[in-house]
């Protein structure tokens, strides 16, 4: 993917993180989910004193973006915590079963990082292999 798009996306997903609600864990998520019609939807993670109903940024992004009849995506950046330089915030393995979903996991990059020029991409396939999907049922 072109290097200022994933440079933007980065961008968004540190402003997203922002507005994380974290009272439990202080540890804020955003994301930022690129659609194939060029839409940006932005996520950040929201917990709850129940703590299970707890949504991750990535989840909140890709329900945002689903629940406005969006099908079809190419990427997203995740930015979580304070992580060393080099060291990044992975996705739960929940968020990646509904990146599988609704992302063909051969092209769907993952971009993770800690700011504009600090970040690492990977394909879904690569961080889901051997994964449970639509085809299995
Ligand atoms: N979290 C995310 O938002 N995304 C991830 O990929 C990892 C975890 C959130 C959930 C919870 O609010 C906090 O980070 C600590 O687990």
């Amino acid at each position: 993917m072109d290097k200022y798009l994933c440079e933007e996306l980065m961008e968004r997903a540190v402003k997203a993180r922002l507005f994380a609600y974290v009272p439990y864990s202080n540890f804020r998520v955003g994301a930022a989910l690129l659609a194939k019609n060029g839409k940006i939807y932005e996520g950040c993670n929201i917990e709850n004193a129940a703590f299970s109903p707890t949504n991750c940024a990535e989840r909140t992004a890709f329900f945002k973006a689903v629940s406005e009849g969006e099908r079809d995506f190419e990427a997203i950046a995740i930015v979580g915590g304070d992580n060393p330089p080099g060291t990044y915030c992975p996705p739960c393995g929940v968020c990646r079963q509904v990146m599988l979903e609704f992302c063909d996991p051969a092209n769907f990059l993952v971009i993770l990082g800690n700011n504009k020029k600090d970040y690492k991409t990977f394909l879904l396939k690569d961080l889901m292999p051997f994964s449970f999907r639509k085809e299995n049922l």
